[in-house]
Formats: structure tokens, sequence, C-alpha cells
């Protein structure tokens, strides 16, 4: 099988291509990056030997370009999107570009190209805010999209069902939650603080810090992905939550607590303009093909704080 990944040098797709490429040594990977500030060729230079993995650096707005890679029979899991929710409220354009025109672009050339599946990597921010009462969200929750990050993924996915049901394109659609784990840009949040406070500064917590998120260990959320291309249905919608909701203050105390340093540490910021109150996933569809996560949330909160500070030649070029 060959799996055609856009945005594997980003955090996720990083993650995503070592899981495939570890687990199935007979698979072929192709990254599709155009190596946007987020994007790190770096991440996956030991492969750069391994017959199974090629890398092309390309817009996935290129539909000319996208119509030549993908061919019959290829599985396309598009994970290339700009990301980082605090850009879109300053940017919004290039949100709707990447996240809208360029699913569009790879997802024509996946139906034209007869690819055998195209997966598209959504998000719970999707759903939008939730109160601290209301049940988790399910795949049939109405989308009420809150940041034009959030909107422009809601359109994405739009777009994907239209194509289901006139052309009856083999389409699935993750939303995760919250990842957190080795190699993600030190502007979110796990990741931000944590390096923060290795260099001694500190933390800044949006608001009053109430806001919930639940998070997932990358290497689950991988795992979940895994399961989904080989076992989900074509035309379907798959939660993929991590089942840790916490306060983004609980977060913060916790990242504290692993560094070691004390709660002064902590700086309330003015809250971020739209900020979803809480997100919550109902994951029981994924679980039923036979997934569940397999960290806790206190053991890879650990895994990530080791990889941080054993990384630093990685993200102290990115701090600066
Ligand atoms: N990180 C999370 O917590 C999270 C949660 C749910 C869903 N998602 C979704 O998962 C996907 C990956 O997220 P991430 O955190 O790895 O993001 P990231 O910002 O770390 O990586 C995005 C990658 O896409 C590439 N890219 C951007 N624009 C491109 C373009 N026009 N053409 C080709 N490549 C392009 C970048 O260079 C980068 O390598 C995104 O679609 C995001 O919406 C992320």
């Amino acid at each position: 099988m060959r799996i055609i990944v856009t945005g594997g040098s980003g955090f996720i797709g990083t993650n995503f291509i070592r899981y495939i490429i570890n687990k199935y040594p007979d698979y072929k990977v192709l990254n599709i990056d155009s190596l946007t500030y987020s994007g790190n060729k770096n991440n996956l230079t030991d492969l750069e030997s391994n017959s199974n993995y090629e890398f092309i650096e390309e817009d996935i707005c290129n539909v000319e370009a996208m119509n030549k890679i993908v061919q019959e029979g290829d599985v396309v899991i598009n994970f290339a999107a700009e990301s980082h929710v605090d850009n879109s409220i300053k940017n919004p354009q290039i949100f709707i570009k990447t996240n809208v025109i360029g699913t569009h672009s790879i997802l024509e050339a996946a139906r034209k190209n007869k690819a055998k599946l195209f997966l598209q990597i959504s998000t719970d921010e999707v759903y939008g805010s939730l109160n601290f009462e209301q049940d988790s969200s399910n795949e049939t929750h109405i989308l009420n999209p809150s940041s034009p990050y959030s909107g422009s993924k809601a359109a994405a996915e739009m777009v994907c069902m239209g194509n289901i049901r006139t052309f009856k394109q083999p389409i699935i659609i993750t939303r995760s939650s919250n990842n957190f784990g080795p190699y993600q840009y030190p502007e979110k949040v796990i990741p931000l603080f944590l390096t923060n406070l290795f260099e001694n500064k500190k933390v800044p917590v949006y608001g009053d810090g109430k806001n919930i998120r639940d998070w997932i260990y990358v290497e689950d959320n991988c795992s979940a992905i895994d399961t989904i291309i080989h076992k989900g249905t074509p035309g379907e919608i798959y939660n993929i939550g991590g089942g840790n909701e916490i306060s983004n203050l609980e977060l913060t105390k916790e990242i504290l607590k692993s560094c070691k340093k004390p709660e002064t540490e902590i700086e309330y910021v003015e809250d971020r303009l739209g900020h979803d109150l809480r997100y919550s996933l109902d994951a029981s569809k994924t679980n039923a093909l036979g997934w569940e996560p397999k960290h806790k949330f206190e053991e890879a909160l650990k895994l990530t704080v080791e990889w941080y500070k054993n990384n630093k030649e990685w993200w102290e070029p990115l701090k600066k």
C-alpha cells in the first residue's frame, strides 16, 4: 500500500509517518509538505535512506502538482493545514487558502486518480464550545465553530461531505482532541510552557484558566488513524478522544509540577478572542473499531517533558 501524507513534516504528520514506517515494513509513505514555519524537514532526516519513504516539497494548493502525484489505489491522508488558532485571528486568509482550497485541491486529485481512500484530518474544535454540564459531542453533534481556524476546518469537512454524496468518493473524516508529544511547534500550549520553564520564563495562562480541553498523546491519535484507515467505513466520521479532560489551569499546574517549578511562575494574560470554554469528545464509535488510547495522561506528559528536555537543539532555534 502507498500512503500519501500531506503535512508530514509537521507535528502529527511526523509522528504518524514514523508510526507507519515502523509498523508496516511493506508500506510506502510519500510525504507532501510545503515546509511552512511549522514544517521541519529535519524531523524525518533519519528516514531519508529508507526506500519506503519519499519526500516532495510542494503546496497542496497546487492542483496540477497534486494531480500528477496521486495515483490509483493510494490512501491519501490530509494533515496539511494552518493549525494555530491565534494566527487565524491575526491572519485568517491563509487558513481559508490552505485548509479549504488546499483540501479541495488534494481531494479532487484523489477523486480523479481513483485513490482508494481520502482521510481528512479534522478537529474537535468544529463542534464549538460546550458548557460544563453538556454531554460529550458525538459525531452527529451540530458544527458550531468559533474561530477562523475551526471555521476553515469545518468548511473543509463540508467540501468532503459534498464529494461523498455526489461522487460516492471514499472519504473518512477524523475529529481528534488536542494532541501533545514530541515535535510539536513551541507555539502550542504544552511545548510553549515546557520550553518557557526550561528558559526560566513565566507561563502565560489565558483568562482565568478554567477552559477545558481533552488531551490525547500523539501516538494514540496515530494508532487511531491506523485503525480507521484499515477498519473504518468510507463516508463516516470518527471522533478520536483521549478521555483526559482538564482545565488549562490544572494542565499548567501539572506542567509546573513536572518541571519542579512553583505556581508563582504563572502569569495570567488577557483571554483569547472567542475562547471556547470546553471541548469534550464521545469516542465510542472509534472505540467500537477496537481502538483505545494506550497512554495515561500523567505518563504521556512525563514522556513529553523528557523529549523537550533532551531535544533542545530541535526547539531552541524555533523559539528564536
Ligand atoms: N495539533 C492538534 O492538537 C490537532 C488536533 C486536532 C486536529 N489537528 C489537525 O491535524 C493536522 C496536523 O496538525 P499539526 O498539529 O501537526 O499541525 P502543524 O502546524 O504542526 O503541521 C502542519 C504541516 O502542514 C504543512 N503545510 C501547511 N500548509 C501547507 C500547504 N499549503 N501545502 C503543504 N503542506 C502544508 C506545514 O509545513 C506543516 O508541516 C491539521 O490538519 C490540524 O488541523 C491537530
